[in-house]
């Protein structure tokens, strides 16, 4: 079967999914999307309002961010990567999930990460840092470095809603994903080309 086969068949379990009580609140069940065979994975927190309505994972401002974040390096939504989120149900009022929501719906994400089989993971912000690399970890310690484990390269780096609070976090933040580039360039396609990060010229 192909990755894009495997996640149709998927689906339908993550959207019947009732293993914590976000499904309840929420409009609908928010799968994630990108192309399938994408060598790199976006992971952010969960659904907001804009994300509940639609369907679709980073549709509302901080979405836009990214879009425009991952148009920097050179790639796009449905071409290069593909969105996840921690939890697949909006939190009511936008709260922050818990660890038990987390870990409720743990399986799908570990699931999903299975069958995308990326190279490289970047973590949007503290709730993915914590969910798939540990709980004690703190995104302002461990942002811009990069993790080897499981026989994937993770990043972790801030949100797109904090560059919206707090947009002077934007310049470390394109530095990590100026690091991402320069991984995928080592590992995945050399001749990778980013129009805000040229490929080194040789002389
Ligand atoms: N914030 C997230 O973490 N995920 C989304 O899908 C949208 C906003």
């Amino acid at each position: 079967m192909t990755k894009a086969e495997r996640l149709d068949s998927l689906r339908p379990e993550v959207l019947g999914c009732r293993a914590c009580g976000l499904r309840d609140g929420a409009t609908q069940v928010v799968f994630g999307e990108g192309h399938p065979e994408a060598r790199i994975v976006f992971v952010g927190e969960g659904p907001g309002a804009d994300e509940d309505k639609q369907g679709r994972p980073f549709v509302g401002r901080a979405g836009q961010l990214l879009d425009r974040m991952i148009a920097a390096m050179g790639m796009s939504r449905f071409q290069d990567v593909y969105i996840l989120n921690v939890v697949k149900c909006r939190p009511p009022g936008n709260r922050t999930p818990t660890p038990e929501e987390w870990d409720a719906c743990h399986p799908h994400l570990e699931r999903q990460l299975e069958i995308l089989d990326p190279v490289i993971v970047v973590l949007l912000g503290s709730t993915a840092l914590k969910a798939l690399l540990g709980p004690t970890l703190r995104i302002t310690q461990m942002r811009g470095q990069w993790i080897e484990r499981r026989g994937r390269w993770w990043m972790p780096t801030y949100h797109p809603a904090a560059l919206l609070r707090n947009p002077s976090l934007k310049r470390e933040t394109w530095d990590d994903l100026k690091r991402v580039v320069d991984k995928y360039r080592e590992l995945v396609n050399p001749g990778h080309d980013s129009p805000y990060y040229p490929i080194p010229s040789k002389n």
